[in-house]
């Protein structure tokens, strides 16, 4: 039997939650923190401390404890241990803009006389809150001992570059950037994380990943969910933010960066840095040639009539905010010279399916007859990062028999298959790194503004040319037509994704 490496234990740590009656806290931090606790891999003390502007410890267990009912995959049956869990919770009702009140929380947290306790604040608030807390953390000292004192911080970062900076440089002023975890839930999956142990783990695609072998890369992120209860804050960002901006750059970050020296926060972030910088700037006359947008129309969607986008509730009746967005980039260094990047995401598109399709050249020299079908389907590698997780290489086989007729057939690698456990949650794989201060899967300052610098010819010219032809996509559909010229005018055509048949019970 191979031993699973041991992991260290965790010092104690006091986690305030800010926002912890909110959405985020009940739906995704505390259902995760409970898995880790399940799993034993919560530090033996652990204290959570729920900060809310009216908050009651009892009122906090009930939220919190629904939300793990509903949310930890373990969570309905484990009464007994959230019985348990609910005795490391406290409770603090706070006013967040008044700094006079920090000094409450301060007193709280003073309890723990042991200098190794490590601190962590969960701003599980709107962005509007981000700096308050910030000056409110440092007007009462608690943003000292670097060491021992951590920030988190969730997305939207900013709706724009300017607004992005303003953030970060109130972070800046109280935290040092390695106190300050920035949140990209994406960079949590297993799936995601294994493009990395697939690319450099293994000696075999290294020599081709490159211009030479590759002719372009297409990353899709697409969901049959509507915007749902989130009109407020979509209505302000739209796709490009929303989702480029973030989760699908990070992902192709992770397919373009160079090898890292070593697997360190620092190493592989500057790796996917120098992608971010290495991408050719848009200029704001070509931004119609590389990118779309798209907002969805009513359709048909499993069976059902789904209303458009504009007559979602909450969303204004002539609203221009696209739920689609595709970019086209170039990375402009040896290894991708010329080699386009697509990245497109929507929502309520025919499927929901995220994967990384690398599509490799055609073969140089045709030697077989027209009629057997070579290049019918490009030879390429599918990264699939949800539902289904796994690897896929389609190339190209004999049928058996004659007449010679060739078939692109798969060969794929299954995580459900292959692995008796379950992948952890996303947001569980990162709570744990927060906990024992591994930043490796967080964002850094200088990558978000990266982002962001990238994609302002995007935001600024769209926001200077409404889109006269909204909504141009049908709910149920693969998105606009204006994301099918985007990659026609190149000659090429989106891949349809992939499906792994589903692994039998
Ligand atoms: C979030 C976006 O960051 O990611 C949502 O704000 C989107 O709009 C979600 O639905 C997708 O994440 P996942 O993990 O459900 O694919």
């Amino acid at each position: 039997m191979s031993a699973e490496p041991a992991e260290t234990a965790l010092p104690p740590t006091q986690f305030v939650l800010f926002g912890a009656l909110g959405d985020l806290a009940w739906r995704l931090v505390v259902p995760a923190l409970f898995d880790l606790y399940l799993a034993g891999r919560l530090p033996k003390q652990f204290h959570l401390i729920g900060v809310d502007r009216e908050i009651t410890l009892e009122r906090l267990a009930e939220r919190l404890g629904d939300g793990v009912r509903r949310f930890s995959p373990r969570g309905a049956q484990a009464a007994a241990e959230w019985t348990q869990f609910t005795r490391c919770l406290s409770a603090l009702p706070m006013d967040l803009m008044d700094a006079a009140a920090y000094a409450s929380l301060r007193d709280a947290l003073q309890g723990a006389q042991d200098d190794t306790v490590i601190r962590i604040y969960y701003l599980a608030v709107p962005p509007r809150l981000i700096a308050p807390v910030a000056s409110g953390l440092a007007g009462v000292g608690l943003q000292q001992d670097p060491a021992h004192t951590r920030i988190v911080v969730e997305k939207p970062l900013g709706c724009d570059l300017q607004s992005f900076l303003a953030i970060d440089d109130t972070l800046h002023e109280h935290f040092a950037e390695r106190q300050i975890y920035r949140m990209d839930h994406f960079l949590g999956k297993e799936t995601v994380q294994n493009v990395l142990a697939l690319r450099f783990a293994n000696p075999i695609f290294e020599p081709i990943w490159n211009r030479r072998y590759i002719d372009h890369v297409a990353i899709t992120v697409a969901e049959q969910l509507g915007v749902g209860h989130r009109a407020g804050y979509y209505e302000t960002a739209g796709a490009l933010r929303d989702m480029v901006q973030n989760h699908l750059l990070q992902l192709m970050c992770l397919v373009a960066m160079e090898p890292p020296v070593i697997y360190d926060a620092d190493d592989i972030r500057n790796k996917k840095l120098d992608v971010l910088r290495a991408c050719r700037r848009i200029r704001p006359e070509d931004v119609p040639a590389f990118a779309a947008r798209g907002q969805y129309a009513s359709g048909w969607l499993q069976g059902e009539l789904v209303p458009a986008y504009r007559n979602e509730p909450g969303i204004a009746p002539d609203s221009t905010v696209e739920t689609y967005a595709a970019v086209k980039l170039l990375v402009d260094n040896w290894r991708w010279q010329d080699v386009p990047f697509y990245l497109r995401t929507g929502k309520r598109l025919a499927q929901t399916v995220s994967e990384i399709s690398i599509r490799f050249r055609d073969v140089p020299h045709n030697a077989f007859p027209a009629m057997t079908g070579v290049n019918s389907q490009p030879v390429r590698l599918v990264m699939q990062i949800q539902p289904q997780e796994g690897v896929i290489i389609k190339f190209i086989a004999k049928e058996p028999g004659s007449p010679l007729r060739l078939r692109p057939v798969d060969m794929h690698f299954s995580y459900a298959e292959a692995f008796e456990r379950p992948s952890p949650s996303a947001y569980e794989t990162l709570l744990y790194d927060l906990l024992a201060g591994d930043a490796t899967l967080f964002m850094r300052s200088d990558q978000v503004q990266a982002a962001w610098e990238l994609l302002m010819p995007i935001i600024e010219t769209w926001l200077a040319n409404p889109p006269p032809d909204f909504p141009n996509y049908a709910a149920g559909s693969w998105g606009p037509e204006a994301a099918e010229l985007l990659v026609a005018r190149d000659g090429r055509a989106w891949l349809t994704p992939t499906y792994l048949p589903q692994p039998r019970c």
